[in-house]
């Protein structure tokens, strides 16, 4: 194999001395991105996607234990060795003095972080506000938007919990109404997707709540169309990005919704509590900030980020984070999530009783597998894997899922597919 890390890293330090040269930092990803080293080294993304050799050398950079197997991605990633000794160094030199090493030096790189952090998402950087994560944001969102009793807001019983939670409480403090989006996994026709959430929406209706990647089944929701009718029908649009950073190729100017969160210690595998805060720029005087505001800061989008001390050591590697996953390229990411699924799947597929929630399509299926077996409940299911299989994976009770989701990661082996497989349909066949 012609492509290795070093290979990457030497062309990414080459690159990166051209910031004397008066590149702009995204100018600089772009020429490192995965499309033109994968071109250099004429091996298609399709290729590299199943070329276990590679992601054997991507996957000797993380330090998962090997006591048991890692299905369970989709909660939270770990970092690779580049990540995490940016954070230990970030954190050491920050405990020379916190309050003016973490403070007032480190937390210095903060305007370039978000200036990144903008080119990732496609946004403009005074769009954007670097926290801890989704919960946080949409927590913002929700809380900050000024809704008064009988407006209406549309979501679904699949949405995240505390987001749905967040929401129920705002129906009894301050009287809006939800309406429930009824779904069924997996979902892959986008005008009937559209036509669910459009015969929620009244005439009362201010806010749709959509999640891009939804966590119980990995469906991805064709959130642009949505959006679309969404705003021609007057609604506000938010969308739950905790899953599409790094797993999935999108941009936030094409996608075009009001408010969006994400959380960065997911696919992007930066720092555990990293997250981001996106609103359209003219909608950022409208929303209270949940925790803080100086008078100053009504239309400033920095407003978001007066939650008092955090990590900036965990904030500052994410910089780390970014340029690993620029490396790689969202395209050949992508390509390998989708493999890895479409591996599940079709082995799956052969056993008896089982049924499957997620979608074979690249629009409308992540990298994440949910699947029941009409032989046993979920919770048994989810039991036996750890328990005689050491497969950590996720159990799914809610709505009418009685399932199981499985999430590995870029650098899985497919060896572990084949073992996670066989081990489900022996637990198949012995129920
Ligand atoms: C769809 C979705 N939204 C939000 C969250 C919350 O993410 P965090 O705990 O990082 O705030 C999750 C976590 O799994 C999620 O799956």
């Amino acid at each position: 194999l012609s492509i290795n890390r070093k290979d990457f890293l030497v062309n990414g330090v080459i690159t990166f001395a051209g910031i004397g040269l008066g590149f702009s930092k995204p100018e600089i990803l772009e020429q490192i991105s995965s499309k033109k080293i994968i071109k250099d080294d004429g091996i298609s993304v399709t290729d590299l996607a199943k070329d276990e050799l590679y992601w054997r050398k991507i996957s000797s950079l993380y330090q998962l234990t090997k006591d048991y197997f890692h299905f369970n991605h989709g909660a939270v990633s770990p970092q690779n060795s580049d990540v995490l000794n940016s954070f230990f160094e970030k954190y050491k030199f920050s405990n020379r003095g916190p309050g003016r090493q973490m403070w007032q030096i480190l937390n210095q790189e903060r305007e370039s972080l978000r200036e990144e952090l903008a080119y990732l998402l496609g946004a403009e950087k005074e769009e954007i506000a670097i926290n801890r994560n989704t919960t946080e944001g949409l927590a913002n969102i929700i809380f900050g938007l000024d809704l008064k009793r009988g407006d209406e807001v549309v979501l679904s019983q699949y949405d995240y919990p505390f987001m749905v939670n967040m929401w129920k409480q705002r129906e009894k403090r301050d009287g809006i109404k939800i309406n429930w989006v009824e779904l069924e996994f997996p979902e892959e026709n986008v005008e009937n997707i559209v036509s669910k959430y459009q015969n929620a929406i009244s005439a009362k209706t201010k806010i749709v709540h959509l999640s891009h990647i939804m966590n119980w089944t990995g469906q991805i929701l064709p959130v642009k169309e949505i959006i679309k009718m969404a705003h021609q029908k007057g609604c506000e649009v938010i969308v739950d990005g905790a899953h599409s950073v790094g797993h999935i190729d999108f941009n936030l100017k094409e996608m075009d919704c009001d408010y969006f969160a994400t959380s960065l210690h997911k696919w992007l595998c930066a720092p555990f509590g990293t997250g981001v805060l996106y609103m359209k720029k003219e909608k950022i005087a409208n929303i209270w900030a949940l925790s803080s505001c100086y008078e100053s800061q009504t239309n400033d989008i920095r407003k978001f980020e007066q939650i008092g001390t955090r990590s900036i050591p965990a904030e500052m590697a994410v910089k780390d984070a970014i340029d690993i996953h620029t490396e790689i390229g969202i395209k050949l990411k992508t390509e390998r999530f989708q493999y890895l699924k479409n591996e599940i799947i079709a082995r799956l597929e052969k056993i008896k009783g089982i049924v499957i929630y997620s979608s074979k399509k690249e629009e409308f299926g992540s990298g994440m597998v949910t699947f029941g077996l009409e032989q046993i409940n979920n919770k048994e299911l989810y039991v036996e894997l750890f328990n005689k299989f050491k497969i950590h994976s996720s159990p799914v009770n809610i709505g009418y899922l009685n399932a199981v989701r499985v999430s590995p990661h870029l650098f899985t082996p497919i060896s572990e597919i084949e073992y996670l497989c066989d081990s489900i349909k022996k637990i198949a066949l012995n129920n």
